[in-house]
């Protein structure tokens, strides 16, 4: 018999195993973020440092911006550091977590192994503790600055409006699960790049680039199971189900790269920033700014590696 606290050589049941994802579920225990020590975060701030990278304000050239205070200016990067560790967590737990829980349990009856199961358990625990480690990042931005600004202002982010809505539209609960499914791969298999824009940029607050680069270092590990998983699932969807899950893997694309100006409208409003509306709405409408930096890389492989990339209604660059 098998014992419990390994992995087991070969499946008697013969369900689907991946040899690379045995790899990273047997390694989780030395590699991964929540099993190492938290580093001080009050320590590591430095008030000095900028909270958010100019160039990932939509508005950074906006004159209504360069015209404002430096207090003004540090207010609304240090709203945009919240806004950007409250995208992630929501990402994280509504957006990701749903996505794994449906491999956890095998949903799609697509014949998953225990090896998946196991890797993906750590997987949830993993989003778990990213949640802990940005609602600390926004903490303790919070304390050092003196500012309030609460999560609790901010609206639902965009990604997991679309979501929902996506989920909404499904015709049943089998499709349903495979919209959700379709964001929790965009969002595994891109989301590294989107934390890199926060930590290979060193003129942006120490604490914001180790929170960044620590969880994405589990990141990296987790774009591959996501991705061995997508290929596993997408050979047993039937063509109806798989052009299903290529519809949501393109709504997904075009929800992550997305500018989400609903909450930008919020924090100028908030900071009761006078042509705060009219500086938003002009970034808004100025094409160039369109869409946020978002390298889909990953899941254009993903995609040529199933042979699907040039049927789906998507420009990849
Ligand atoms: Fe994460
Ligand atoms: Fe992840």
């Amino acid at each position: 018999m098998t014992p419990q606290h390994s992995l087991p050589e070969h499946d008697p049941t013969d369900r689907v195993e991946s040899a690379v994802v045995a790899r990273l579920a047997r390694n989780w225990g030395q590699r991964a973020t929540v099993k190492n020590p938290e580093p001080d975060l009050d320590e590591l701030f430095d008030r000095d440092k900028l909270d958010y990278p100019n160039e990932l304000l939509p508005f950074a050239d906006h004159d209504r911006f360069l015209g404002l205070t430096d207090d003004q200016q540090n207010q609304l990067r240090a709203w945009a550091w919240i806004a950007f560790n409250k995208n992630v967590m929501d990402i994280e737990q509504y957006v990701v977590n749903p996505g794994f829980d449906l491999v956890a349990h095998d949903a799609l009856d697509t014949g998953l192994g225990e090896t998946f199961a196991l890797a993906v358990h750590q997987a949830m625990v993993d989003e778990q503790y990213h949640t802990l480690m940005h609602l600390n990042a926004s903490a303790v931005t919070r304390r050092q600055r003196g500012w309030a600004m609460p999560n609790s202002a901010l609206p639902d982010v965009l990604t997991l409006r679309r979501q929902r809505t996506v989920a909404a539209d499904a015709p049943d609960p089998r499709r349903r699960a495979i919209s959700i499914f379709a964001f929790m791969t965009v969002a595994e298999v891109s989301i590294s790049s989107y934390l890199d824009l926060i930590s290979e940029n060193d003129v942006i607050q120490p604490v914001n680039r180790a929170t960044v680069r620590l969880h994405n270092r589990d990141e990296y590990c987790h774009a591959s199971i996501a991705d061995d998983i997508a290929g596993v699932v997408y050979d047993t969807l039937g063509p109806g189900d798989r052009r299903h899950f290529l519809d949501g893997l393109v709504d997904a694309m075009n929800a992550f790269s997305s500018n989400d100006y609903s909450t930008w409208h919020t924090i100028v409003e908030l900071l009761e920033l006078e042509g705060g509306q009219a500086m938003i709405d002009d970034a808004e409408h100025d094409t160039r700014r369109s869409t946020l930096v978002q390298d889909f890389g990953g899941i254009h492989k993903l995609c040529r590696n199933l042979g699907v990339a040039e049927k789906m209604s998507f420009e990849w660059t």
